[in-house]
């Protein structure tokens, strides 16, 4: 079975549904309102256990009712929670989230995920070291997110780097991931880069193999020499929120596969994801991402 760590956030998501985005200084009336579990490490612990892996996460939450059931979530989806901490003087992670006009925005109160350490990832080298891929994104310390990419390094187990939110990183931090997997935006963010720049150029001047994902359009990737595309898969949108993290978690579960057919599996897995609202709500079990790709051939 494939093994995998995720070293990421944990929150609680706080969904509003409405016909559109308010503008500042205004009220308008919602149409529905959800807690659901989320947070991209979370989500792409979750994505990845429904798609068979055997799943270790390295996060941290509140000694706090948020923090009390996101943990029984997570464990119901059979996570091994052992190195991820319980803070008892310290909030869970919440991101509030608006659906709308099938986009979504979000804004992230890290808390207790500001407080994943280096010192955690190291407790968890045992774990890493025998697992094929980890899977690690920004919304925990920066210092956390190259600890985990030295790790990886040093004991030769492929780290996916998912620069989300983006930020600009140092080239040799990048030059550690097996793959980054920015958005177009993102990648721009993530190498100091112009974003009207195509982004088959930016992919190109990345110091690393990069996999470009582009919603419904499919995803895009580079090993060396020119990138190549996998379509989307089109789908009713619901709710994007999460897709990202599926398509992720598929990359790093189906990676031994090769890279064009993860990616495949990947773009599969994601537009199956958007199907239900919440970020975990749509994501798909193994069985249903391969009777996609069956009647997709
Ligand atoms: O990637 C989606 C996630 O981003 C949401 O679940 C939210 O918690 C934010 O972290």
């Amino acid at each position: 079975m494939t093994r995998i760590v995720v070293v990421g956030s944990i929150n609680m998501d706080l969904v509003t549904q409405a016909a559109r985005f308010v503008g500042p200084g205004e009220t308008i009336l919602g149409e529905r309102f959800l807690t659901v579990p989320g947070g991209k490490g979370a989500n792409q612990a979750v994505a990845a256990a429904r798609l068979g892996a055997t799943v270790a996460l390295v996060g941290a939450t509140g000694d706090d009712a948020f923090g009390r059931q996101l943990r029984q979530g997570l464990a119901a989806e059979n996570i091994d929670l052992s190195h991820t901490i319980e803070l008892g003087d310290c909030a869970s992670g919440t991101a509030s989230i608006t659906v709308a006009e099938g986009e979504n925005q979000i804004i992230v109160v890290p808390a207790a995920n500001a407080r994943v350490t280096p010192t955690q990832v190291e407790r968890a080298q045992d774990l890493i070291a025998r697992a094929d891929a980890v899977l690690v994104q920004m919304e925990i310390p920066l210092e956390t997110v190259e600890a985990t990419l030295r790790l990886g390094h040093r004991l030769e187990v492929p780290v996916i780097l998912n620069p989300a939110p983006a930020q600009k990183l140092p080239t040799n931090w990048l030059k550690l991931a097996r793959y980054v997997t920015p958005n177009q935006h993102e990648l721009a963010i993530l190498l100091g880069a112009d974003s009207t720049e195509d982004f088959r150029a930016l992919m190109r001047q990345a110091p690393c193999p990069v996999v470009l994902t582009r919603g419904a359009e499919g995803a895009w990737y580079r090993e060396q020499g020119e990138p190549s595309h996998q379509s989307g898969f089109q789908v009713d949108v619901v709710d994007s929120t999460g897709a990202g993290d599926t398509f992720n978690a598929a990359l790093a579960v189906f990676l031994r596969e090769g890279l064009a057919a993860a990616v495949r599996k990947a773009c599969a897995a994601a537009a199956l994801s958007v199907g239900k609202l919440g970020a975990q709500g749509g994501m798909p079990q193994l069985h249903e991402v391969e009777d996609l790709l069956a009647r997709s051939n």
